[in-house]
């Protein structure tokens, strides 16, 4: 399996000094700061929720930033959202976020290579993945990222992942052994980190 190149994206320094900033400048002046891979994207990805997910669903946002996709979907009316990210200054930028807008969503500083306690019916994941793959230890963190994922999803539960850098056929390749593919929704070009071009793409698994 051909790998991307060691990038920043991939160290958790790189996460910490970004959200130091967006911190800041949510402070100063209300930015949230970055929308990855854009507000398109994640409208699609909120449709597709809307369109299958309960609204009592407990959903968690892997690696969530900002916590932008959760705030949007506790907008859309789901009521049992957590997000977990691994830079804490993302985790206290997401929830000065939602403290503002009155939404109730349940945030904690964790790695998801080091486990996430909890069973959830859907995990979502968009540009986490990405991220951990642009670390030079890409092998194991890519085998602890599944393992964890696939240990706290329920039976019959969804996990949703948008990645810029690598393609369906890729994805399926790597989560082969974890995860089966159930469904798919194609978001235009983004580029990310490592590679330039390509598509950027939300699929969905079930567990094997
Ligand atoms: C490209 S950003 C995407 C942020 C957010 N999901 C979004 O769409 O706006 C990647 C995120 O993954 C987080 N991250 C990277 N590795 C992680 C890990 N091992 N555990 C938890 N979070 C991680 C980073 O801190 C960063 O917030």
């Amino acid at each position: 399996m051909e790998e991307l190149q060691e990038s920043k994206l991939g160290s958790k320094k790189f996460w910490d000094d970004r959200y130091k900033v967006e911190m800041a400048n949510f402070q100063d002046h209300g930015d949230p700061g970055e929308i990855w891979y854009g507000e398109d994207t994640v409208e699609r990805i909120i449709k597709w929720m809307n369109d299958t997910v309960a609204k009592d669903s407990k959903i968690v946002d892997i690696g969530c930033g900002n916590g932008m996709l959760l705030i949007e979907l506790a907008a859309e009316g789901y009521t049992n959202l957590f997000g977990i990210d691994y830079s804490e200054d993302a985790v206290t930028l997401a929830k000065s976020i939602a403290l503002e807008r009155h939404f109730k969503i349940d945030y904690s500083i964790c790695n998801i290579l080091e486990g996430l306690k909890g069973q959830f019916d859907i995990i979502h994941d968009k540009g986490t993945y990405d991220a951990i793959t642009l670390h030079a230890n890409v092998k194991e963190f890519r085998r602890k990222y599944l393992e964890n994922v696939r240990n706290c999803l329920n039976e019959s539960g969804f996990f949703m992942i948008t990645s810029g850098n690598w393609t369906q056929d890729e994805l399926n390749e790597h989560f082969k052994n974890y995860f089966v593919c159930t469904d798919s929704i194609p978001i235009p070009q983004f580029k990310f980190g490592g590679k330039t071009g390509g598509v950027a793409t939300s699929v969905i698994y079930r567990k094997l």
